[in-house]
């Protein structure tokens, strides 16, 4: 039996989809039924089969923090890949985000040690490697730096790492996966799938920043044979390409037959343009845009390099502008 966390977001549903087609047996966790409706709609993009497929899986409500749930949810399990995180960078989100990703991982590492579970697969993020701060690329030893004024996020996908590598010193064999924004269909409100929305509403600006991506297919097939494969405690970074943030839009537009965006946000716009959105925020309560680490990564250029996946599995990554085209278009058919 695997077992799957963060099945009902954008990774887990697709990895779920992969699994379940090849026939292996499906343990999922979820928090709430009406999630399960962003898994269909995911599946029905790839199948014609959904429901049957849909109906393979085994559900089990849990938690991460709940650790009797998640005890019920480890029994005859072998393999763990772990999805599930909270993603915001909202600083007032850091308690929940220290609760969901570090100590939820915590937990499932314990419990990885206390199943004898053979592996576990652990979703981390580029946001949890160090920068350069020069034009090298970015690597799995690419330092990270404490004394950098980290995003909320990137502490916590660091931490949930550490807990990750601790559970290796005790036994558990596991490996990472640290990709970059990914992309794939199904998520329209929030994530990758909400630079679609944006753009195709006609977002005016482009920064100037530069980060890598990869679609949510490599991403899973990567773990898949990460999983299946003799490597065990080493880390992966996923990145198919590093792209400016002008030539992302640009094509998100080309092919969702929208303008792109056309005018270059320059920093002082973006420094104003937090502090505007944090006073609204303290004042009325309404969620952030753009917190100061957005507008940080939003000019930052950061280039990563994936030679080491690649010459690990001999893995090829698609093409992302095909990614991208391929998302857009399952965007305009919903
Ligand atoms: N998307 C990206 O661009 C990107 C890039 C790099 C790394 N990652 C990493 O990739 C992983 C998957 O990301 P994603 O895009 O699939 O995220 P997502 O769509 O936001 O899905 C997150 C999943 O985690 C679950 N979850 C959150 N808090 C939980 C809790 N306390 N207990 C149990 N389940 C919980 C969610 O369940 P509910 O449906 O109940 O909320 C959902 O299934 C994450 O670890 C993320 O950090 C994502």
């Amino acid at each position: 039996m695997i077992l799957v966390t963060g099945g009902t977001g954008l990774v887990g549903a697709h990895l779920i989809f992969k699994l379940i087609s090849e026939k292996k047996k499906v343990r999922a966790i979820y928090r709430d039924e009406k999630k399960f409706t962003t898994v269909k709609r995911i599946f029905s993009y790839y199948t014609n089969n959904t429901e049957s497929l849909f109906n393979a899986i085994e559900w089990c409500k849990a938690d991460l923090n709940n650790i009797p749930a998640l005890n019920d949810a480890f029994s005859n399990v072998t393999l763990v890949y772990h999805c599930a995180a909270f993603v915001s960078f909202e600083p007032d989100k850091f308690h929940l985000l220290k609760k969901t990703n570090i100590e939820g991982t915590a937990n499932i590492v314990n419990l990885c040690l206390a199943h004898n579970i053979k592996k576990l697969c652990y979703v981390s993020s580029i946001a949890a490697i160090g920068a350069t701060n020069n034009n090298k690329k970015i690597t799995e030893n690419t330092e990270w730096q404490t004394e950098k004024d980290n995003s909320v996020y990137a502490i916590t996908k660091y931490g949930a790492e550490m807990e990750v590598w601790r559970g290796t010193q005790e036994g558990l064999d596991a490996v990472i996966v640290n990709p970059g924004i990914i992309i794939g269909p199904g998520i329209w409100k929030y994530g990758s799938g909400n630079l679609f929305t944006k753009i195709n509403n006609g977002l005016p600006f482009y920064s100037k920043g530069i980060t890598g991506y990869v679609s949510v297919k490599d991403v899973v097939n990567a773990m898949m044979l990460l999983m299946h494969s003799p490597i065990k405690n080493e880390r992966f970074i996923l990145v198919a390409k590093n792209l400016s943030f002008k030539t992302f839009t640009k094509t998100v537009a080309k092919y969702l037959n929208v303008k792109p965006p056309k005018k270059e946000v320059k920093k002082w716009q973006l420094q104003l343009f937090w502090r505007f959105d944090w006073l609204k925020h303290k004042l009325t309560g309404k969620r952030r845009v753009l917190s100061k680490h957005n507008a940080v990564s939003a000019l930052s250029i950061d280039n990563y390099s994936n030679d080491k996946i690649k010459k690990a599995l001999g893995f090829n990554f698609e093409n992302i502008e095909e990614s991208i085209k391929e998302t857009a278009s399952y965007f305009k058919k919903n």
